[in-house]
């Protein structure tokens, strides 16, 4: 975050990418471009600044880069991040991509490839994993633990000591009342208040949150 790091890679040129490429720029860091497996991408920019300078294959020509992970699902970066590590990626080469207007507050803690947008706010003793995303103005507040590749939208909070387990999603302006779990691999819907347990794979939206479908 100090500009003095090694230069960024970003994986999947997605607009997550944009986003991290921003958050980084405004931290100060260096922005290589981006790796994608889509052909029709590779050679043109997706943002002013941002090329497409190959496919994911094309990671052992950057030997320096640090890289981050941006497919928006926890499940295709968790797929990405399998790739790469049989490209012989290891997980020293993960950067984290935290916006100068994220705060980070005493006892917290953020894993390697983990991506924080601005406004986000992680109060006192949060841990948030590896590869996790956590859009703008998301607020986790003390005790809270997000493990890898989740993904928590723009406008959430979480009450105190809460879980969100191994890739959910937790759709935008949802809150969850503390000392909660949602689930592994579970899908909360904008705008849900959850008042129970989510369990894994499932997913719950509404006012108090219920499981959606059958
Ligand atoms: C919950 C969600 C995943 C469901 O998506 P889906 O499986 O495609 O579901 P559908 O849109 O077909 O809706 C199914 C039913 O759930 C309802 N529903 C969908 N999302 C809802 C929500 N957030 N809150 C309450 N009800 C919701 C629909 O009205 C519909 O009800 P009906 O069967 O009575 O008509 C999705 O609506 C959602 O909230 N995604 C998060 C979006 C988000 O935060 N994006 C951030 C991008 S950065």
């Amino acid at each position: 975050m100090t500009g003095s790091r090694a230069p960024l890679l970003l994986v999947a040129a997605s607009g997550l990418a944009r986003e991290a490429a921003s958050a980084a720029w405004a931290a100060g860091d260096e922005v290589l471009g981006c790796l994608d497996d889509d052909l029709a991408l590779v050679g043109t920019e997706v943002a002013p600044g941002l090329p497409v300078l190959g496919t994911i294959s094309d990671v052992v020509a950057h030997p320096g880069a640090l890289l981050v992970v941006c497919a928006g699902k926890g499940a295709s970066r968790a797929a990405i991040v399998e790739r790469l590590t049989g490209l012989g990626v290891g997980g020293e080469r993960y950067a984290t991509v935290v916006d100068p207007g994220v705060r980070i507050g005493a006892g917290s803690s953020v894993g390697a490839g983990s991506i924080l947008l601005a406004g986000t706010v992680l109060t006192a003793d949060v841990r948030v994993g590896e590869h996790v995303v956590c859009m703008p103005q998301v607020v986790l507040t003390h005790d809270c633990r997000v493990e890898s590749f989740a993904t928590v939208c723009a406008g959430v909070v979480l009450g105190g000591g809460v879980v969100i387990g191994s890739q959910a999603y937790v759709g935008m302006a949802a809150s969850v009342r503390e000392n909660l779990c949602v689930g592994t691999g579970s899908t909360i819907g904008m705008g849900a208040v959850v008042l129970r347990d989510v369990p894994p794979q499932e997913t719950w939206a509404g006012i108090p949150a219920r499981r959606l479908g059958p």
